[in-house]
C-alpha cells in the first residue's frame, strides 16, 4: 500500500543554508522515495519593500531588531496545504523542551510548518496567534531557528515508514517509548591498538568479549544489563 507523502515547509531568512542537509543521508532518500518533500523559504518573498524589510525595532525600547508578523503570516497562508493535517510549529529557546515523544507525535502530521527566528527573536504575535506550538531543542541560545528546525525534522522523518531499512529497529534506539537507552555497539576490529592523545601511551581497546562468543542468549543479557546500567534502572 503506497505510503501517504509527508511535507515540511521551513520558513527563513537563510534557506541556502538549510537544504544541503536535508538533501543527504536517510532524509536525501526518504525524499528520493517520495515518502517525504522538503521545502526552504525565503521569508522575504513575502515582504512588499524594495529592500525586503522582515525586522523593525521593538517597541518599548531595547537591543535588537525583531521579526515582524506580516511577512509570516503571508508565508504560512501561502505554504499552508488545505484538507491536510498540519502543525505550526514556533522555533524558540523559551519553547517546551524537545523529546523523543514529540517526534512520534508530530510524525502524524501531513504538514509541518516551521518558523524560524533571528535577531531578537520573531514578534510574540506569531507565537500566541499563529503558531500551535512552541519549541525548544535546548536550554541554550541559537542565533536562529533553522538548527531547531532540521533536528526536529530530522527526528521525525526517521520514524516515517518506509524512511529506515528493514535492518534498522526503531525499538532498540535510545529514548524510545519506554524511554531507555541503548546498548553500547562496537563494529571490527575487536582489537584497536590506540595511542592515547595526552600520555601517548599505547592502549589496547578491547571489544567486551562475550561479543565475539556467538551465544546470543548471553548476548542478549549482557546488551539488557547495559541497558539497565546505561539507563541507572
Ligand atoms: C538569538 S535567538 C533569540 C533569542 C531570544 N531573544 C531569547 O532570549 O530567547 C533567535 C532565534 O533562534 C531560535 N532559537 C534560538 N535558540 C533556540 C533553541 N534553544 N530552541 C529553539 N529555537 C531557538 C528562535 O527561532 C529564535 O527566535
Amino acid at each position: 500500500m503506497p505510503t501517504k507523502k509527508h511535507y515540511y515547509d521551513i520558513i527563513s531568512i537563510f534557506p541556502q543554508t538549510i537544504e544541503p542537509y536535508l538533501q543527504a543521508s536517510i532524509l536525501g532518500r526518504a525524499q528520493t522515495k517520495k515518502i517525504v518533500e522538503f521545502k526552504a523559504h525565503n521569508l522575504r518573498k513575502w515582504t512588499h519593500d524594495k529592500h525586503h524589510q522582515v525586522d523593525d525595532t521593538p517597541y518599548g525600547g531595547g537591543p535588537g531588531m525583531v521579526m515582524m508578523i506580516e511577512p509570516f503570516d503571508r508565508a504560512i497562508r501561502a505554504i499552508r496545504k488545505r484538507g491536510k493535517k498540519n502543525r505550526i510549529i514556533f522555533t524558540s529557546a523559551s519553547g517546551k523542551l524537545f523529546e523523543q515523544k514529540d517526534a512520534k507525535r508530530l510524525s502524524a502530521y501531513d504538514q509541518l510548518i516551521f518558523l524560524c527566528g533571528h535577531y531578537e527573536g520573531i514578534d510574540a504575535r506569531v507565537e500566541k496567534c499563529l503558531a500551535d506550538e512552541s519549541i525548544s531543542i535546548g536550554p541554550y541560545v541559537l542565533t536562529g531557528g533553522e538548527l531547531p528546525a532540521l533536528v526536529i525534522i530530522d527526528s521525525v522523518v526517521r520514524l516515517l515508514p518506509g524512511v529506515l531499512g528493514k535492518e534498522a529497529s526503531l525499538e532498540v534506539e535510545s529514548h524510545t517509548e519506554h524511554g531507555l537507552l541503548e546498548y553500547p555497539q562496537y563494529t571490527r576490529p575487536a582489537t584497536y591498538k590506540w595511542k592515547s592523545y595526552q600520555t601517548k601511551k599505547i592502549e589496547t581497546l578491547n571489544v567486551p568479549p562475550i561479543l565475539l562468543s556467538g551465544n546470543h542468549k548471553t548476548i542478549e543479557q549482557w546488551r539488557n544489563e547495559q541497558i539497565k546500567k546505561r539507563s541507572q534502572i
